[in-house]
Formats: structure tokens, C-alpha cells, sequence
């Protein structure tokens, strides 16, 4: 059964082929972060124009290294929400015409259960199987939330089953990523924030933190976030402290330069700088992890499953690997090709939906706020 995945809900236009849900044969991933970057962040309408620009080629270039042709597609899995409208719309009606001309079954695909596949491909890739029930976090530029993973049926506990999802907690305000992105913003560190802070955390020595963040609080349920509070402690210390100003202004010339790698910014960065960093990325990967196994250890489950471009982080990597084994559970995450928005996970989702029964017609349409059950 080889699926076509098309993904378009944010600034990524992603075709990808995969046979029977689990074998990536193609997976092709068109950026728009260049049109974003000089906006700090992702534009809605330069989004829809820069998708209409790619789906064509993307598509085609997806099925052209699977070394297929359309014809021999099985079925076409498309995502319909959350995302942006104007975003979704192009690949859903890229989708629905290709399906219908075709004479193939459409699947609508929620993007968040294929970030949950993802890490379901990659466990695959490396011989391993991600037992159920999991809780899985997903955070992104776009969304931070963690669900329990349970099967339909008692008798097979992995992917293969029809699986249900049970959201336990989410972020009151910015998602993660976003948090990342506006702190790397107001740093003069250029966009996307997260990997250069990734690196820059790392690098940091024993420069003593500039500045403390304590572990945030959110009322009522325990297991929902909150990054903004973070994100402006960041910006009122940096405000207050005359010192950064110089260095930011030597950054955004950089930046404006086109010397935005972490070998251009870090020696433009001081050891305060860097330890500024280090206690806001401490701050973000403690906060989830603590949630997320607190999470694991009450309900007892088999796995901890981490998706979405903030899993690409190396700290929180070895953070969850570390708490995971203290726990007694498996922690997976996807490749970092795979944390990020990609098709090959909507043509995995696609297979467990379409085996399901689960299609769409003519009238599928783009739902920017769908939630997954
Ligand atoms: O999943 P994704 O590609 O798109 C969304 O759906 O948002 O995630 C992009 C987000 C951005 O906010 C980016 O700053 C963050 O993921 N990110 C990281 C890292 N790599 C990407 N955050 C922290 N550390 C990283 N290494
Ligand atoms: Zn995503």
C-alpha cells in the first residue's frame, strides 16, 4: 500500500511517499524559512503564495524518487488541520483534485497524529517498536501539548492499532518553539531561534547564570504550560541590563550581513550572553520534561514518545533520555529530518487512518483549529 503524504499547514510544503505506513521511499521537504526570516516569523499570506508556488514540483518530485509514477499510488493522505487556512487549503486542494483525477481514496490526516507517527517511522528505522500505552509530547513552533496514546484494542499495544488519544495538558499561551524564536529574536540571535540557542546553550562554560528562572506555575492542571512569562522575564532582564544592548546591536548587523551561523554569532556573543541562554533553554527543557514524566510515572505507561521541531534539541534529548532510564520507560524520538514538519509522517497517519476506513470526499476542507481524539 504506498501512500502520497502532502503536508502544507505552516511554512513547509512537504510531499513523501511510504509504503504500508512504515518504509519512507521518498520524502521531499520544500522550506520557506528564507521568505520568513526578515519577519521574525512565519507570514499567513506569503505562506499560501509560497505553497502554491512549491506543491507542483514537490509533489513530483516526491513521486519521481519513490521511482513510481502517480498512477501507482494507492491512496493520497493529505492534512486538513490545525495550521494555518490559507496554508491548508493548497495542499487539500492539491489533494482532493490529484485524488479525484486519479480515481484514488483521499485521507485526511490530522498533523499532529502525524507528528505522533513519526516517531513510530523512526522506531521502525532502528528496529525498535514503541510499546503502548505512551504519552506523547508534542512541541513545535506552533504547538506544545501532551497526550496519552492507548490502542482501540487491548490485544495489540503498538502502532499497528488503531490508535486513541487523550490530551492531558497544552500551553496557556506560546508554544515552546515560539518561545525559543521570540527570546532568539530579541537576542539578535535571527529565526529560527531554536537551533542556534540549542548550540549556543551548549557552549556556555561556567559563566555563573545572569539570572534565575524558576519553574513555571499553572493553575488548575498541572500538566498544561506556559512559556510566555519565560519569554518575558528573558526580554525584562536583557532590558534592564544596559550591557546586552551593545552586543545585540553588533549581532543584528551581523544578521543583516548574512552572518547568521552559530560561527558568525558566537564570538559576537558574551559569556553572560551565553549563560543567559543556557538558563533560558534549562528553564524550557526542565519544565518539559518534569511535566511529561510526571505524566509517564502516574499512568504508568510503556513509552514516552517526543515530537516536533523542538525535539530536534540536544538538551532535551539527553534530558529525557536520562529521566526515562531513572523511570523504568523508553523514551523515542523521531530523526531530527523527521521532528520537523514533513509528508512522510501524514503518509504513515494516512495508512492507520485509511485501514480504519477513515476518508474523505469533494467536501473535505481545511479545519485550522482540528483537534485529535
Ligand atoms: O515542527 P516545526 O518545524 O514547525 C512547526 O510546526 O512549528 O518546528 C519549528 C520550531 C521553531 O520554533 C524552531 O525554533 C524550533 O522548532 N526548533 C528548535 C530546534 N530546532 C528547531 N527548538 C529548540 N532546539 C532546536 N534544536
Ligand atoms: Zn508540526
Amino acid at each position: 500500500m504506498r501512500i502520497l503524504g502532502i503536508e502544507s499547514s505552516c511554512d513547509e510544503t512537504a510531499a513523501a511517499v511510504v509504503a504500508d505506513g512504515r518504509e519512507i521511499l521518498s520524502s521531499v521537504v520544500a522550506s520557506q524559512i528564507d521568505v520568513h526570516r526578515k519577519y521574525g516569523g512565519v507570514v499567513p499570506e506569503l505562506a499560501s503564495r509560497e505553497h502554491l508556488r512549491q506543491i507542483v514540483p514537490v509533489v513530483r518530485e516526491a513521486v519521481e524518487h519513490a521511482g513510481m509514477k502517480l498512477a501507482d499510488l494507492d491512496a493520497i493522505g493529505v492534512t486538513q488541520g490545525p495550521g494555518l487556512v490559507g496554508a491548508l487549503l493548497v495542499g487539500i486542494t492539491y489533494g482532493k483534485t490529484l485524488a479525484d483525477a486519479l480515481g484514488k481514496p483521499l485521507v485526511p490526516v490530522n498533523h499532529l497524529e502525524g507528528h505522533v507517527h513519526a516517531v513510530f517511522l523512526e522506531a521502525h528505522k532502528a528496529g525498535r517498536t514503541a510499546k503502548l500505552p505512551a504519552v506523547c509530547l508534542i512541541v513545535s513552533g506552533g504547538h506544545t501539548v501532551l497526550y496519552e496514546v492507548t490502542t482501540e484494542d487491548a490485544n495489540v499495544q503498538d502502532a499497528s492499532a488503531r490508535l486513541k488519544y487523550r490530551k492531558l495538558g497544552q500551553t496557556r499561551d506560546d508554544a515552546a518553539g515560539e518561545a525559543y524564536d521570540k527570546v532568539a529574536k530579541l537576542l539578535g540571535l535571527g529565526y529560527p531561534g531554536g537551533p542556534i540557542l540549542d548550540r549556543l546553550a551548549a557552549v556556555s562554560n561556567g559563566t555563573p547564570a545572569p539570572v534565575k528562572f524558576g519553574p513555571t506555575k499553572t493553575r488548575g492542571n498541572v500538566l498544561d504550560f506556559s512559556f510566555s512569562g519565560l519569554k518575558t522575564a528573558v526580554l525584562y532582564h536583557v532590558r534592564e541590563n544596559g550591557a546586552y544592548s551593545e552586543e545585540i546591536v553588533r549581532r543584528e548587523e551581523a544578521l543583516a550581513r548574512g552572518e547568521r551561523k552559530f560561527e558568525h554569532l558566537l564570538p559576537l556573543c558574551s559569556p553572560k550572553t551565553l549563560a543567559l541562554v543556557r538558563e533560558f533553554q534549562n528553564a524550557v527543557v526542565h519544565d518539559l520534561v518534569e511535566r511529561t514524566m510526571a505524566a509517564a510515572e502516574e499512568l504508568s505507561v510503556e513509552s514516552v514518545l517526543v515530537s516536533g521541531g523542538v525535539a530536534a534539541n540536544s538538551q532535551l534529548r539527553a534530558t529525557f533520555e536520562e529521566r526515562a532510564k531513572s523511570a523504568g520507560v523508553e523514551v523515542f524520538f523521531p530523526s531530527r529530518a523527521l521532528s520537523t514538519d514533513n509528508a512522510a509522517m501524514i503518509a504513515a497517519a494516512a495508512y492507520s487512518r485509511l485501514r480504519a476506513g477513515i476518508l474523505a470526499d469533494a467536501r473535505l476542507n481545511a479545519d485550522p483549529s482540528l483537534v485529535l481524539a
